[in-house]
């Protein structure tokens, strides 16, 4: 599939690596929309930069938790571009959770976000996606939903879970929708970590390096327009973290 006049929302694409990847598919001359939550004005920055590649972007804000709010989303989608071509599930809660104070809020609250918001998005998107008879959908996972580290266990649970999401949505998607997942090792630390914690991560990696949002956009940029004969896969982007 080419990029170029497609229409693609990237759920949590006004920050971070989802605005990178926005802005990769932006490049290739796609129509992006980017849903938010809580960042409008990053996300009125992101349209404003979206623009200037030529295509006919926009934000719409949706908390991906709420199925009326998903629902709107895909609606006005459907009302402003008539079509979708490309779903990346983007958006998630990263939060720190150490067994001995996890709380079962603190679970919901993960699951609802990482799990059933890009259940919902697919759910919506498919149903455009098959009027048309083609579409692809890429979920943002992680390394550790497949080899888990300590004090996140929601968060890894949930990362797993899109990986079986991935691969079921794409047995009951198939042939019309490919359904794809990228696995990112560490690209983007969070906001608070320290430098000394980010030099801690570096160490474990094999590259012994962080990766960038790019190396991440370029990947999904890849999963459009590479190659249509994938579906069900995952792409670990991840330095060598799964051998380390
Ligand atoms: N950063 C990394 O190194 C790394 C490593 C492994 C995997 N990943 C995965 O790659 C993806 C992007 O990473 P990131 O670090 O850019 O993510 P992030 O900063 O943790 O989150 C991205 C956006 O998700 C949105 N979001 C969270 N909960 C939401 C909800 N209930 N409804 C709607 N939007 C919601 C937020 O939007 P608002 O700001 O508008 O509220 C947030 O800006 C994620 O799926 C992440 O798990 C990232």
């Amino acid at each position: 599939m080419t990029l170029q006049d497609r229409v693609v929302l990237v759920t949590g694409g006004a920050r971070r690596v989802g605005r990178a990847i926005a802005l990769a598919l932006a490049e290739r001359s796609a129509h992006v929309v980017i849903s938010y939550r809580s960042s409008a004005a990053d996300a009125r920055r992101a349209v404003r930069e979206l623009g200037r590649h030529g295509g006919r972007p926009s934000a719409v804000r949706a908390d991906l938790t709420r199925p009326e709010q998903v629902r709107r989303l895909f609606e006005a989608i459907r009302r402003r571009y008539g079509r979708l071509d490309v779903l990346v599930n983007s958006a998630s809660q990263f939060e720190r959770a150490p067994f001995s104070t996890l709380t079962p809020q603190q679970w919901d609250r993960t699951l609802a976000a990482n799990l059933t918001g890009p259940f919902l998005c697919a759910l919506y998107a498919a149903r455009l996606m098959q009027r048309q008879g083609t579409g692809k959908i890429i979920n943002l996972a992680d390394w550790a939903g497949v080899r888990p580290y300590k004090d996140h266990l929601p968060y890894i649970v949930s990362k797993a879970g899109v990986l079986g999401l991935t691969r079921a949505l794409a047995k009951e998607l198939a042939p019309a929708i490919q359904v794809m997942a990228v696995a990112p090792g560490p690209v983007m630390p969070p906001p608070q970590m320290s430098k000394a914690a980010r030099a801690r991560v570096a160490r474990r990696v094999p590259l012994r390096r962080w990766g960038s949002p790019q190396d991440i956009a370029n990947t999904v940029a890849f999963l459009v327009e590479g190659t249509d004969f994938m579906t069900g896969s995952c792409v670990f982007v991840d330095g060598g973290q799964l051998i380390a």
